[in-house]
């Protein structure tokens, strides 16, 4: 008999966003003329930047002549993309990265789901809770968890809770855990950490020899010189961290695919027999027997995102989203909402008004103003009576969402 992942049974529904689209469409079946507005899902609404549609497309010409074609690329990626990668986002804040510790791949979400193929069976698993659900979703497939309780808690992952009272951060923990999820600016909740915050994680790290793994994918919304952009501005990250980025967010690249991942080469574990190991070795290996690279068309698009004009017109790209994220915050706090995140991040992390359920928040706003935003227990349980309002849209549907978000919902 077949043998299935019985694994995947445990997962509770279906996948956030996925379930927010089914409902959505729901709605829109039955209200065929409602003028829905989605602020939910973090995708991109702007056109992608011209020096990146210009690499492309002479690339394309590239592969249209024998003489530049190009067939399987490095598993790697193409050493001029890593070479920029490395001195650009890396070398020129002082962080010790070198093009060959930097795995370009497809995107983020699969490779803090694929890094899980290198890692064994029996590490305590820490996650933030609220948190994206990716992190604690691969790893309830990867069976690295028990059954989930009534709270959609996941029986052997360790929640460390973030709300307004720590700033949400989370508190180093007083237990020993392998495994640690750190996302800054964070998804959802659009916090920051400081160097001390982000010290103490590696100082725990080093100590415990834990791992950590640091999405960065929405660095490139950090306007607060103080705030690090990656873990290894911290002294002692490069023997206890890997580091996830991508050009989704900052690019617009979230339908064009290409992120990376740093794996230093000085990351090193003990096998069960105390045998020491090096992650990059294992990384290599993992990516080189299942994944054939990005394409070369994409990998010169993210290439340009590194010339003069690519840095001028991302960070435009950014400030516009970072406009729209004050827009909501500015208009909801004087509706008098608790409002959170949003200056460094392109995420808005409000409480919901009366007392209201996350999901009921969601049908509320959903069928009286026709808004869609992201309820935030659907990032864990600690999310419950919150709600996560996402930057990512143009500013006319931002202003009108937030007008009529705030005409029906103000309590001042
Ligand atoms: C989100 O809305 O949380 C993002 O779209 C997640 C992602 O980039 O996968």
């Amino acid at each position: 008999m077949v043998k299935i992942n019985e694994n995947y049974l445990k997962l509770k529904a279906g996948y956030l966003f996925p379930e927010i689209a089914r409902r959505v469409n729901a709605f829109a079946t039955a209200h065929p003329d409602a003028p829905i507005i989605k602020l939910g899902i973090g995708d991109v609404t702007e056109p992608l930047p011209a020096a990146c549609r210009e690499a492309m497309t002479a690339a394309v010409a590239e592969m249209g002549d024998r003489t530049t074609f190009k067939g399987y690329g490095p598993e790697q990626g193409y050493l001029w993309l890593r070479e920029k990668i490395a001195a650009q986002d890396f070398q020129a804040r002082g962080c010790d990265v070198d093009a060959s510790e930097i795995f370009i791949s497809d995107g983020s979400k699969c490779d803090t789901g694929n890094i899980l193929d290198i890692f064994g069976t029996g590490n305590a698993i820490a996650v933030t809770d609220p948190v994206y659900p990716v992190y604690v979703d691969t790893n309830v497939m990867a069976g690295h968890t028990g059954p989930a309780n009534d709270q959609g808690e996941y029986g052997g992952l360790v929640y460390l809770p973030i709300n307004a009272e720590n700033d949400f951060t989370a508190s180093i923990p007083t237990t020993k855990v392998d495994l640690i999820y750190l996302c800054f600016p964070n998804n959802p909740t659009g916090a920051t950490a400081t160097k001390a915050h982000l010290k103490a994680w590696v100082d725990y790290a080093n100590a415990h020899g834990s791992i950590i793994f640091f999405d960065a994918a929405y660095e490139a919304f950090i306007t607060d010189p103080e705030i690090p952009h990656s873990i290894y501005e911290i002294e002692g990250a490069r023997t206890c961290a890997i580091e996830f980025r991508s050009f989704s967010k900052n690019a617009g690249f979230t339908g064009t695919r290409c992120a990376l991942t740093v794996v230093p080469k000085s990351l090193k574990v003990q096998t069960s027999e105390g045998a020491e190991v090096a992650l990059h070795s294992l990384w290599n290996r993992r990516q080189s027997t299942k994944f054939n690279g990005v394409s070369y068309i994409v990998q010169r698009g993210a290439e340009a995102v590194y010339s003069e004009a690519g840095q001028s017109q991302i960070k435009t790209l950014v400030n516009f989203y970072l406009e729209n994220a004050q827009i909501i915050r500015n208009q909801l706090t004087a509706a008098g909402f608790a409002v959170y995140g949003g200056i460094n991040a392109p995420y808005v992390w409000v409480k919901t008004p009366a007392g209201l359920s996350s999901w009921n928040f969601f049908d509320q706003l959903l069928e009286k103003v026709n808004v869609v935003g992201t309820p935030g227990s659907g990032f864990g349980a600690a999310g419950e009576g919150y709600f996560r309002i996402s930057a990512f849209n143009s500013r006319a549907n931002v202003e009108e969402a937030m007008a009529r978000i705030t005409a029906k919902f103000a309590t001042v």
